[in-house]
């Protein structure tokens, strides 16, 4: 649904985007990660037509974004990281507004804009002015905006920067439905864990090359990363250490205080073979909480070191 090749971009002697291969699958919630001042920006408003390349191709369900700009204006939703500030209109002016922006028949506008309202959980503050909204419900507004011409593909830049979790919550639960919608998007961030259990695919950007493409399993073998998981038993802590120490999948074992660290060698299934362990030693669990890959950690790793 989103395809870049070999696109390019540059800003005088600045290589901004760098020979950047994209392929985002319809249906898909694709996280573009990286720091900033890595491309993504730049990537995104040319996939939006409101950039040239300087060489390479954009393709948006396969209609060339330098050629076909009408139509693929039409089948994109963009939110930009900054957005335009209308102030003193109230939330349903301004998406009426949009509305007629997008040259849809006023009798229509109405049950468009309730529509949008509602489905982003705005409907009680239509009559309030947009710079009385709190900033996630200012990003609410700016994906209702995004949403008012029905597009297929939404290309998002930074909505979660600056929110608090609660209201980032609230994004993800309003990307899932638009998912579920049927809807492609694009995503990014320059915080990895922002975008977790979000997205279906990742893309890392640094110095506007590609430095990873694929699923956020994918990158914990690429890290090299063995899966954790930190164990509590009622008592025979020893005992559980010794079942522990002899699994064969165990790499290493290691009291921490009453907890158990339990190091992997590359394995799914940690906390079933952990649990099944202990259980068949009749020893009690008080908890089996697995370590989470920290995506931001694992985003440092995979961008050091790259040299430019
Ligand atoms: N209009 C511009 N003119 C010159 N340089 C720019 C312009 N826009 C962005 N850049 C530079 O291009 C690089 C990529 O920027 P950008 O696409 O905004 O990255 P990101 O969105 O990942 O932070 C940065 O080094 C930035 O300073
Ligand atoms: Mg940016």
């Amino acid at each position: 649904m989103i395809e870049t090749k070999n696109l390019t971009k540059n800003y005088g002697n600045l290589t901004a985007v760098d020979n950047l291969n994209l392929t985002i699958k319809d249906g898909d919630i694709f996280g573009f990660i990286g720091p900033n001042g890595a491309g993504k920006t730049t990537t995104m408003r040319i996939l939006v037509t409101l950039l040239e390349p300087t060489r390479g191709g954009a393709f948006i369900n396969g209609l060339d974004v330098t050629k076909d700009g009408k139509k693929v204006r039409r089948l994109v939703g963009y939110m930009p990281d900054f957005m335009g500030v209308y102030d003193d209109l109230k939330v349903f002016e301004y998406l009426e507004f949009f509305a007629a922006a997008f040259g849809i028949e006023r009798k229509k506008r109405k049950s468009i804009v309730e529509g949008v309202l509602e489905l982003t959980d705005l409907g009680s503050k239509k009559n309030a002015t947009v710079d009385s909204l709190s900033r996630g419900m200012q990003q609410r507004l700016g994906l209702a905006r995004v949403l008012i011409h029905d597009p297929k593909v939404l290309i998002l830049d930074e909505p979660a920067s600056g929110l608090d979790p609660r209201a980032r919550i609230e994004i993800r639960e309003l990307l899932r439905e638009l998912k579920r919608m049927g809807k492609t998007i694009m995503i990014s961030s320059h915080i990895l864990s922002e975008l977790e259990e979000i997205c279906d695919h990742v893309g890392i950007i640094e110095h506007g090359r590609l430095v990873f493409s694929g699923t956020l399993e994918e990158i914990r073998p690429r890290l090299g990363i063995e899966s954790k998981v930190r164990v509590k038993v009622a008592n025979h802590q020893k005992k559980a250490i010794e079942l522990l120490s002899a699994l064969p999948q165990v790499h290493q074992v290691q009291a921490l205080g009453d907890e158990i660290a339990v190091t992997f060698h590359k394995d799914q299934h940690a906390n079933g073979i952990v649990a099944r362990t202990l259980v068949n030693a009749n020893l009690d669990i008080i908890s089996i909480q697995p370590e989470r890959l920290k995506l931001d950690d694992a985003f440092l790793q995979l961008t050091k070191g790259i040299v430019h």
